[in-house]
């Protein structure tokens, strides 16, 4: 297998040709069910005729991915849905269910994809569809994940933006310990909490607190039995941390991107692609995208110094995806 290069062909066909466990990603959006002509003609998937049809060709794609994924290595599919008779489809949730039912795989999550440019309805009662899911599937419990790597610009733009908290944070919540009601074995105990989360403000590990002390504050939920209200009632206090932008959540927004002159009708974007990578693999590894369309998903390997593989059936995309590399060396030979 020549890395670094898309083979023009059947995905099915040509993963056949590729050894059991040499991929360390596959990442890769499947035609959609009877939504594009991508001018395949009877080669090309999603065309069918049935939506059983459809979910079987791309699920025996997808097996094949997961035969040649290392042990460490996801599978990372991204479908949209369709209205059929009016209604939506789920198809991509019925092909994920599929893909579990019928394999030792792990969905280690689901990521919504919400666009910040969907395309606008005729229909007036229906919302906009302005999300897609990409379906993590890890092929054992020892897949590789580099959490630090993953959005790590707002990380960075997070901690540039905040100010040095001031010295004066948390201090009043001393006072009100004091002031309590509480035993000293409890006003003791949250002294230490208390100066444990200022500690963490400072550190950059939580963006802020709030404290509520027994008697002094209202319980949290109204009255209602919770675990904040038992930490309440049973050690006198509770502290709420805020996290702020530092959890890493299963959504990530992206506008719709399109290639010049239009030349690909549905390319993912760079961005979310770019992030999976960086979250599920490292430098060097070999990226596979078993429907490569117009490149993306090779380009942001390169991009981040992995290698990549590329299958698409259409020649012209082929060569529309070699373009779109030959840029990035192009651009890279410029800053040299
Ligand atoms: C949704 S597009 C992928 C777009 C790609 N993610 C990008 O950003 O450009 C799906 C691609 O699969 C290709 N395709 C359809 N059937 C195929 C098959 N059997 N083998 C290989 N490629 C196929 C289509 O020509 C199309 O370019």
């Amino acid at each position: 297998m020549e890395i670094n290069n898309i083979l023009t062909g059947d995905s099915l066909t040509i993963l056949k040709t590729l050894k059991d466990e040499s991929i360390d990603l596959i990442l890769t959006s499947p035609p959609y069910f009877q939504q594009r002509d991508y001018g395949n003609g009877h080669l090309g998937i999603g065309g069918e005729n049935s939506e059983e049809k459809y979910l079987e060709n791309v699920l025996a794609v997808f097996f094949e991915c997961v035969r040649v994924a290392k042990p460490t290595g996801c599978i990372v599919f991204n479908l949209g849905d369709k209205y059929i008779n009016g209604g939506l489809s789920l198809l991509p949730y019925k092909f994920a269910i599929k893909a579990l039912e019928s394999s030792q795989l792990f969905l280690i999550n689901q990521i919504t994809w919400a666009k910040l440019n969907p395309t606008p309805r005729q229909d007036k009662r229906k919302l906009i569809q302005a999300t897609e899911p990409f379906f993590i599937f890890a092929k054992s419990k020892d897949y590789y994940f580099d959490l630090s790597n993953y959005l790590k610009h707002l990380d960075d733009l997070n901690k540039a933006n905040k100010g040095k908290p001031s010295e004066k944070l948390g201090k009043q919540y001393f006072d009100l310990i004091e002031k309590s009601d509480l035993n000293e074995a409890q006003k003791e105990n949250a002294r230490k909490s208390l100066q444990e989360a200022i500690l963490a403000v400072h550190k950059g590990e939580i963006d802020s607190f709030r404290m509520k002390i027994k008697g002094l504050h209202k319980e949290a939920y109204g009255g209602m039995e919770g675990g904040r209200n038992n930490q309440i009632r049973n050690h006198g206090f509770t502290i709420i941390k805020i996290l702020g932008n530092k959890l890493k959540k299963d959504i990530i927004e992206s506008p719709v991107e399109i290639t010049k002159d239009n030349a690909h009708p549905a390319v993912y974007p760079l961005y979310i692609v770019q992030e999976l990578i960086k979250l599920l693999s490292k430098e060097n590894d070999i990226i596979l995208d078993p429907f490569c369309g117009s490149g993306t998903t090779c380009l942001a390997a390169k991009n981040l110094n992995r290698h990549y593989l590329g299958i698409e059936i259409k020649p012209e995309y082929v060569e529309l995806a070699n373009q779109r590399l030959k840029q990035v060396d192009f651009m890279q030979e410029l800053f040299l």
